[in-house]
């Protein structure tokens, strides 16, 4: 039998490693049992998500660290702490079941250490939590660099912003508006007992009381609706289509904004390119729920010598950028134990050469729309002004800023301030001189 903290403890030490939580997950066996699959999955996000606090609290109750070679037992402690203080394992139940899978390590000689230090905790919390939560890096669980560049990037938001960060988001739905509106798609929903609201603020949104598995959604498996995050969906609005455009989605999988721009208009002609052959794949299972098309050709956005794809021009670019995927850990909590400060030049770089390569293939009267899913200026409003300082053809258009917060030439929302995840967009088209 699977013993789901034993999982936990693996998949946390593999991102400490550097792997994804979701490519780790994706790889579980079919034949765990569906309780213990979403356990593991619940321990294991939950342990990414308050890591550096849990942490801090578990550090502080050993007299020293354990070497290397039992950093299980560490994460372990993690994973007894994350159930103590964040889950609703009786607490019994959570000390009773970690010293055991201490065993399970093949680590008995530590079960009385492990049993001691979640006992103390469990007994000292409050206090030690106070102490632990002077410090804001640990209070947010985030990595130095990060929870300093979100306060010198949004220093009125940025507390709004980072307890949101530390939230398990709603399971967010899109809607094909063309098949059905959404207040039908509501009532559907309510008669296959699946509670829902609509978004507040995205008109094809709606959220789920508790997420569910996507096969119980009426419609998904014909692509009536689709997974995708509110502040997502806005790209196919700030896109602006129209009958019969020529678009190009530069990096598209897994096709989550492609098959929402197909939806809108399908009569529209989509050139979809990613730089993963394997991720492209999911696009074309994206479309095909839905029974659309798009040309899908796996190749480098930054060089449009690269395939077919840069050989045409198209009315419509989007420029959906690989970026530090800042915005997103509501969703991904591990970005913050897999992000580096280190990795956000080489992002900013390769998101300008994107850019630079598909402004040279946009229509005379086009728009290309830049998104990352982002917080950080650099990537953001930087990365925009950048572009413009070397385009002297190229200007931003006013998008919108309902939901989101204006920020430089683009439009930001932010997590905590606009229920959504954190998406950047700035929309730009040649210059009327230049037409
Ligand atoms: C933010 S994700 C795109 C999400 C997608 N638009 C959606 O809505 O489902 C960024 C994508 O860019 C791709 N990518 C990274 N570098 C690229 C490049 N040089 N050319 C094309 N695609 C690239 C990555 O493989 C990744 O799939």
């Amino acid at each position: 039998m699977a013993d789901p903290r034993l999982t936990a403890v693996r998949n946390v030490l593999a991102v400490l490693d550097g792997r994804s939580l979701d490519s780790i997950l994706a790889a579980a066996p079919d034949s765990v049992d569906d309780r213990d699959r979403a356990l593991s999955a619940e321990l294991s996000f939950g342990v990414c998500r308050w890591h550096r606090r849990l942490d801090a609290l578990v550090s502080s109750l050993l007299r020293k660290p354990f070497g290397n070679k039992d950093r299980d037992l560490h994460v372990l402690l993690l994973v007894g702490a994350y159930q103590l203080l964040y889950s609703r394992v009786p607490p019994h139940a959570a000390l009773s079941t970690t010293v055991e899978t201490s065993r399970r390590l093949g680590k008995s000689w530590a079960s009385k250490l492990v049993n001691g230090v979640l006992r103390r905790l469990q007994r000292e919390h409050e206090a030690m939590e106070a102490r632990v939560d002077k410090s804001p890096e640990v209070r947010f669980a985030q990595p130095d660099w990060l929870y300093r560049a979100v306060c010198a990037d949004w220093p009125e938001q940025s507390a709004a912003v980072l307890a949101a960060l530390q939230m398990r988001p709603p399971m967010t739905l899109r809607v094909d508006l063309n098949q059905t509106g959404r207040a039908d798609y509501l009532g559907r929903l309510s008669d296959a007992g699946i509670g829902s609201r609509p978004h507040a603020t995205v008109d094809m949104a709606l959220e789920l009381d508790a997420p569910v598995s996507v096969h119980s959604l009426p419609g998904f498996d014909s692509g009536l609706v689709s997974v995708q995050d509110a502040g997502a969906q806005l790209a196919g609005d700030y896109l602006d289509l129209r009958p019969g455009q020529r678009v190009l989605d530069a990096c598209a999988a897994p096709g989550g904004k492609t098959l929402d721009i197909l939806q809108r208009a399908p009569d529209l002609k989509v050139t979809a390119v990613d730089l993963d052959a394997e991720r492209l794949r999911k696009v074309a299972e994206n479309l095909q729920r839905a029974g659309l098309t798009a040309e899908l050709e796996a190749a480098d956005a930054a060089d449009s010598q690269s395939g077919a794809w840069g050989a045409q021009i198209y009315d419509r670019i989007l420029v959906d950028a690989p970026c530090s995927a800042t915005g997103v850990m509501r969703r991904h909590p591990d970005i913050r134990l897999l992000r580096r400060a280190s990795d956000i030049p080489d992002l900013v770089r390769r998101q300008a050469a994107i850019l630079d390569a598909c402004w040279s293939l946009l229509a005379p009267g086009g728009r290309l729309l830049y998104v990352t899913c982002s917080l950080l200026a650099a990537e953001n409003q930087r990365q925009v002004d950048s572009f413009l300082d070397r385009h002297a053809n190229a200007e931003a258009v006013e998008l919108p800023n309902r939901p989101g917060t204006r920020s430089g030439r683009g439009v930001q929302l932010l997590p905590g301030i606009d229920e959504t995840d954190g998406f950047f967009y700035a929309a730009l088209q040649p210059r009327a001189e230049y037409v």
